[in-house]
Order: structure tokens, then C-alpha cells, then sequence
């Protein structure tokens, strides 16, 4: 069993490069299976839950090559089964997104109902909606989604009642290859949503409007292979602003897209952070002490939620009181009892959170509870005085490449430890 150990209170200093974006790179590998050839992708983040998609995609019998550490090519032109393993499917949200692939190329697919972070709910009938309006029945039994399109998909209007991610993804996916042209309203914008719509076009796909909320497919017969480069990561890049933000420091954020990081910036210089942009940069200063302010999220362009847990640690260091309200996840505080272990005064109502700013946080052994969590709870170790140990921590490697390494490349006195492992010992006695 692993645990990060942080010994705090040490400001950040230095240069740290971001990796591909894993909400992109989630939905182009499964995405890769409508090719009818091999694809080769760059810039794909050294991080489980890749690890977890490729071999869900070899199990349906997908060739992988790993060409170098950042590029993989997958050739799944010639998978042989359509049923996903549950096992391995029902460990990762992204999952989902091979419904929309295997029913978009193959009209038949058979998927666990997908796991991922416990926000509380989170319902897929957004899904199901879009891929029957595109003739698709879709019946959940035992757990297994099984979409069924014997006849092929067919071109439809489809106005999604929420703004979801996950939905606009997968119901672009099945419409790529579908008799017509499909028109998503009310999509999501957010940035990995152009990214799979410029990987699929890139592979001969006719797919405008992605970043708008209106987004017209015409559907296309077949789809090549091709190469592609991801993204980079808007949140682990917002995660390093905030570690700045929390334990002060100067540090130079590399291979960014600045645009992405509009909504982080501009409320980390109502905090008093200094940031300075530059073409695919951004240097993050923070010496004088935060100032408090209010953060509500949304989908994009507004606030990410993914950022509100790290932000949040900020605010806990802010002189004054701030009100963060959680507009996308019903229940998104679950790691405040762990930062009220290092002393953080907030108190949560529903969705809205009152962060009254303490002087500083201490130590304390702490528990991830999912992945934006875990990164805010390490950036409240890297703040505070003494020494912080997190548990949990496979939480945060299923989204964030070699935290550690680039935390202490920054300065960082922050380990990753093996200890015994509980239940381990417990059988042995
Ligand atoms: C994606 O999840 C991200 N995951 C999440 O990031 C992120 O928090 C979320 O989008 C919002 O930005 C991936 O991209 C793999 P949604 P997703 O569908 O697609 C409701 C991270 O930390 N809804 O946009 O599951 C839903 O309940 C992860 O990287 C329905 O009601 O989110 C929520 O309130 C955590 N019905 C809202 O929409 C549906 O069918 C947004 O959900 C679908 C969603």
C-alpha cells in the first residue's frame, strides 16, 4: 500500500511541463476503435486510467504499440468482440464512451454501467436519450448496458436537457458514422470536447460546432486511421496554479493553452496570485497573503468543478470569508472533514460551502476520496506546517502523471512511500 508523505510549509519554485488532458485522451482511445485503421496518438498522459482504457481495448482485441512514453497506436479495426469486460470497465467513468464507438461502428454494443468519483447520483439518461433519438434501443440488465442498432443509426436532433460532457462525447461518436446529420443542442463546450472532434475529423469525420453548444454531424461511411496530439491538461495545469496560490511561490507553467485556463486565472488574481501568460505558458507568483473571494462552477467556459476542491484549499489560507457554491456535482465536499483535520474552518451546506480563511493548516495523515480531492488534499499538505500524510493516493495517479516528481522538481518535500498494507497484516496474524 502507498501513501504520500509531504513535509510542508515550502514555497514552489520553478519550471513544471503539463501533460496530455486525460478527459481527453479518455474519450479518444475508446474513440479510436471507429477507425478502420491504425491510429497513432501523442501527448496521451503516463496515468491509470489510460493504462485501465487500453486494456479494455485490448481485451476487445485492439492491437496496442507503445511507439514512446507519450505516444501509443491502436489498431482496433479488427476487434472481435463488443461485450467490454465488466471488471475492468465498471473501475473507470470514461468507459462509457465505447457504447457510442462500437454502437457508431459496429450497432451493437454491451458496456457495464461505469464507475469513476462518487459525486453522489450520476445518471446517464442523457446517454440512453441521445442513442435511441438515433434509433438505437438501449436496455440495462444486470447491470450491462446493451444498445442495440440492427438496422445502423440514423441522423436526429437531440437537445440534451443538462449540460453534459459525457453525453456529448458519446452521442458524437455514435453520429460520426450514422446515415444523416445529427444537430446536438445544448452540448457542452468544454475543451476535450473539440479535441475529440478534431481527432475524429483528422480521421475523416464531418463534425462542426464543437465548443459551441450547437454541434451538426454529418455522418460519414468510413473513418482511416491517422495520428493525432492531445491536448494538453487544463486541470492539472489549474492543480499546479492552485498549489502556487496555497503555498506561494514563482513557478512557470509549460505547455499550456492559455485561453483554457481564463476561468482559473481570473479568479486566482482576485486571490491576489500574480499570473503572467504567454504564448503556451503561464507564470504563476504568489507572495503577499490571498484575499478572499466567491467561485461558483459551472460547465465550460465558467468555472471548472474539477478545480473547486484545489481552489477551495486556497480560499482555506485567504484572509476573509468566501462562499464556493458547486453548480454541476450534487455532492462534491466530501474531502472538507479531511481539511478540517488541518485546521480548515468551513462549513458545508448542500451545494454551498463557507470557507472562513485560517492563518495557516497543519499537518495531519489525511484520505483521498477521488481524484480532485486527492490533489486538493496534497496541495493542503504542501501549505501547511509539519508533516501531512495522504492515504488513498491511487485515487490521484489515476489522473495525474508523476505528481510527485514534479511537485519535487518544484521544490516540494514530498515522498511516496510503501507501508504494510492493513488487511494484509490482519490475514497473516
Ligand atoms: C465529465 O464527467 C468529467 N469526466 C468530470 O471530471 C467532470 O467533473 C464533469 O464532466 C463535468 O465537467 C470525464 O470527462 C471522464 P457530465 P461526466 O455528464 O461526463 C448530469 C475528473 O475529475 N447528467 O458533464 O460524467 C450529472 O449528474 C472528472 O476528471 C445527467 O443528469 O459529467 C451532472 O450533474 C470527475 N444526466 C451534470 O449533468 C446524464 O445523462 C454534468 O455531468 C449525464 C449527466
Amino acid at each position: 500500500m502507498f501513501q504520500y508523505k509531504i513535509n510542508g510549509g515550502k514555497p514552489l519554485c520553478g519550471d513544471v511541463t503539463i501533460s496530455g488532458a486525460k478527459n481527453a485522451a479518455v474519450a479518444i482511445i475508446p474513440a479510436a476503435v471507429m477507425a478502420d485503421g491504425p491510429c497513432r496518438i501523442e501527448n496521451v498522459p503516463k496515468i491509470n486510467d489510460v493504462t485501465l482504457q487500453l486494456e479494455i481495448l485490448e481485451e476487445l482485441g485492439a492491437k496496442i504499440r507503445v511507439i514512446n512514453a507519450t505516444t501509443i497506436e491502436i489498431d482496433a479495426s479488427k476487434i472481435r468482440n463488443v461485450r467490454a469486460p465488466y471488471d475492468l470497465i465498471r473501475k473507470i467513468r470514461a468507459s462509457y464512451y465505447l457504447i457510442g464507438a462500437l454502437l457508431g461502428k459496429y450497432n451493437h454494443a454491451e458496456v457495464a454501467l461505469p464507475g469513476g468519483c462518487d459525486f453522489g447520483v450520476r445518471p446517464i439518461d442523457q446517454h440512453v436519450k441521445g442513442f435511441e433519438a438515433l434509433g438505437a434501443t438501449v436496455e440495462i440488465k444486470n447491470g450491462i448496458i446493451h444498445a442495440d442498432a440492427p438496422n445502423g443509426l440514423s441522423g436526429a436532433n437531440v437537445y440534451f436537457d443538462v449540460v453534459s460532457v459525457g453525453a456529448t462525447i458519446n452521442i458524437m461518436l455514435a453520429a460520426a458514422r450514422a446515415a444523416g446529420q445529427t444537430v446536438l443542442e445544448n452540448a457542452a463546450k468544454e475543451p476535450h470536447i473539440v479535441d475529440v472532434a478534431n481527432f475524429l475529423n483528422s480521421l475523416g469525420a464531418d463534425i462542426k460546432g464543437a465548443g459551441t453548444d450547437v454541434i451538426k454531424i454529418r455522418g460519414v461511411e468510413n473513418l482511416r486511421g491517422g495520428m493525432y496530439s492531445i491536448i494538453p491538461d487544463q486541470i492539472e495545469a489549474g492543480t499546479y496554479m492552485a498549489a502556487v496560490a496555497a503555498a506561494g511561490g514563482n513557478v512557470l507553467i509549460k505547455n499550456v493553452i492559455p485561453k483554457h485556463l481564463e476561468c482559473i486565472t481570473a479568479k486566482l488574481v482576485e486571490m491576489g496570485v500574480e499570473i503572467e501568460e504567454f504564448d503556451d505558458a503561464v507564470r504563476v507568483r504568489r507572495y503577499k497573503p490571498l484575499e478572499r473571494t466567491n467561485i461558483k462552477t459551472l460547465p465550460y467556459p465558467g468555472f471548472p468543478t474539477d478545480m473547486q476542491p484545489q481552489l477551495t484549499v486556497a480560499l482555506s489560507l485567504a484572509n476573509g470569508t468566501s462562499i464556493v457554491t458547486e453548480g454541476v456535482w450534487s455532492n462534491r465536499y466530501r474531502y472538507v472533514d479531511e481539511l478540517k483535520r488541518m485546521g480548515a474552518k468551513i462549513s458545508v451546506d448542500g451545494k454551498v460551502a463557507i470557507v472562513e480563511g485560517v492563518d495557516h493548516l497543519m499537518g495531519a495523515p489525511i484520505r483521498a476520496c477521488d481524484l480532485r480531492a486527492g490533489a486538493a488534499l496534497v496541495i493542503a499538505g504542501l501549505a501547511a506546517k509539519g508533516v501531512t500524510v495522504v492515504e488513498d493516493i491511487s485515487h490521484i495517479e489515476r489522473g495525474y502523471e508523476e505528481i510527485v516528481e514534479k511537485l519535487t522538481s518544484l521544490g516540494a518535500d514530498i515522498k511516496k512511500i510503501e507501508v504494510p498494507d492493513p488487511d494484509t497484516m490482519r490475514e497473516a496474524l
